[in-house]
């Protein structure tokens, strides 16, 4: 049987107290939904049904992807009148898996454990011990601890508001069952809704066993109702990234001051000291220090290389054993090859700087070129923007550039040359060249200093 994902995301929200869809807030970077959507794919889940109503059409544009189809629901009815409004959608001879938008942890091995719980011709639910219950479905079993309803806590007894088994809403059945129990639900109940978990009394009666695997954390069917929560699976979520990481070798200063906001791939023996953040995809190889306070986002850093404190790299390459910051700043194209260094206060941009090469301090290196063991003194700036159009500055191997020179590019510096510091250097210089546009210093012995008028 081919496996269809229902995700209810139609919700508004209320006590999120925001513009933005509940389902779309991000945590660890990923809108909530996002987090779902890619645990069903996972599962290999052959087609995914994003059940949405509130903010539709900025879900819609957010989290549009083939493997999605998006089923409206105009008016929230409940639970199970938003099950309903996929079910024309969905294969009769499919098995389903219903998970909401708004639960992101939601583990793939969790959800494995319980499609592989499921026998034909019964039904699956995943519950959870909570000691404190509130607000929840609790679990209602008979006299063999089959699971045998599921009620409301608006619609439960004083009894049943003591069981602390509850539901997680998540549940998997099969299409058919679904076309068959779906329209027998009504709303007579305490909130007026179509309630999903009615169908749980109703398999029962029918016979129909209904096979329960508990969920391994109370935060990994945790939903977000407002901000207070999204914060705790945040925690949650990234406590778990240092957990896995730690565990793989890299050595955290403080793993509760740690983000990672993508993928963060690592080899042995890396520090990461507090503070840091990682989007996108980052690799580090083996050795590699980040100091506090730096943001990597889509970088591969080569081994042995140290990125001082409160550096921000972003769509860059670094071969290996190089050193940045602290306080660098790398943009979009940097490469910097082998032991190449970018010092304090640097800005590179879609530049590449070659092995061994120095940038040191407080310079703006754009569209250039370096090459290998090339010096640049302090206060070096490219001058690649003439207003209109970007320029390329290439500086050959060995060259020197003095401290507070700008070259304004296009502009050729050959390998070896040397430009005097505070240089402006508009034309190429040659190989081996030295190339000084400064000023003639002026001079004048014992000279006389300008003493202030006295008052009239
Ligand atoms: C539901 C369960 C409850 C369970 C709890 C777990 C029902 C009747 N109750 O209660 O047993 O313990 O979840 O969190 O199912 N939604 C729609 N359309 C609707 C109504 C809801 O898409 O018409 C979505 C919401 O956006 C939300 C999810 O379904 O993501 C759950 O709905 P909610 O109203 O929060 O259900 P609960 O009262 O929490
Ligand atoms: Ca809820």
């Amino acid at each position: 049987m081919s496996l269809e994902v229902v995700v209810l995301a139609a919700g508004q929200g209320t006590r999120m107290r925001s513009a933005l869809p509940k389902v779309l807030h991000p945590l660890a970077g990923k809108p909530l939904a996002g987090h779902v959507i890619d645990t069903a794919r996972s599962l290999q889940a052959h087609r995914i049904h994003l059940v949405i109503g509130h903010g539709a059409e900025a879900v819609k544009k957010q989290l549009a992807a083939e493997d999605i189809h998006f089923v409206l629901q105009e008016e929230q009815l409940g639970t199970g009148h938003a099950v309903d409004q996929a079910l024309p959608a969905l294969d009769p001879s499919s098995h389903l898996l219903i998970l909401y938008g708004d639960v992101p942890l939601i583990s793939q091995a969790t959800l494995e454990k319980l499609l592989a719980e499921v026998k034909p011709q019964q039904m699956g639910l995943l519950t959870v011990d909570l000691p404190d219950p509130q607000g929840y479905g609790r679990i209602l079993r008979d006299d063999q601890q089959e699971v045998a309803a599921i009620v409301e806590q608006k619609d439960a007894s004083p009894e049943q508001l003591t069981i602390t088994e509850v539901n997680t809403g998540i549940l998997a059945v099969t299409v058919e069952q679904l076309q068959r129990w779906l329209p027998q639900l009504s709303n007579n109940n305490a909130q007026g809704e179509y309630y999903l978990t009615d169908i749980i009394d109703l398999a029962y009666r029918e016979g129909t066993r209904i096979a329960s695997v508990q969920a391994e954390s109370a935060q990994e069917v945790e939903g977000v109702n407002n901000r207070l929560q999204l914060a705790g699976l945040e925690r949650a979520y990234q406590r778990q990234q240092a957990e896995k990481l730690m565990l793989a070798g890299v050595t955290l200063a403080d793993p509760a001051r740690l983000d990672v906001r993508g993928q963060l791939n690592t080899a042995r023996d890396i520090f990461i000291d507090v503070g840091c953040i990682f989007e996108g995809q980052v690799d580090l190889a083996e050795g590699v220090e980040i100091g506090p306070y730096c943001l990597l986002k889509n970088v591969r850093v080569g081994p042995g290389t140290r990125v001082a404190a409160h550096s921000i790299l972003e769509d860059c390459d670094l071969a290996g054993d190089n050193q940045v910051g602290p306080f660098a700043r790398l943009r979009p194209g940097t490469h910097l090859e082998a032991e190449a260094k970018v010092g304090n206060f640097v800005e590179t941009k879609k530049s590449h700087i070659g092995a061994g090469a120095k940038v040191n301090h407080l310079s703006y290196i754009g569209d250039a070129w370096v090459g290998e063991k090339a010096n640049i003194g302090a206060g070096t700036i490219t001058c690649n923007y003439d207003g209109v159009n970007k320029h390329q500055t290439q500086i050959g191997a060995e060259a020197f550039i003095g401290s507070n020179s700008s070259l304004v590019a296009p502009v050729h510096v050959g390998a070896g040359a040397t430009v005097g510091a505070g240089s402006t250097i508009a034309r190429d210089v040659p190989e081996k060249a030295l190339a000084v546009t400064r000023a003639k210093q002026l001079q004048k012995d014992n000279w006389p200093r300008p003493v202030k008028k006295s008052a009239e």
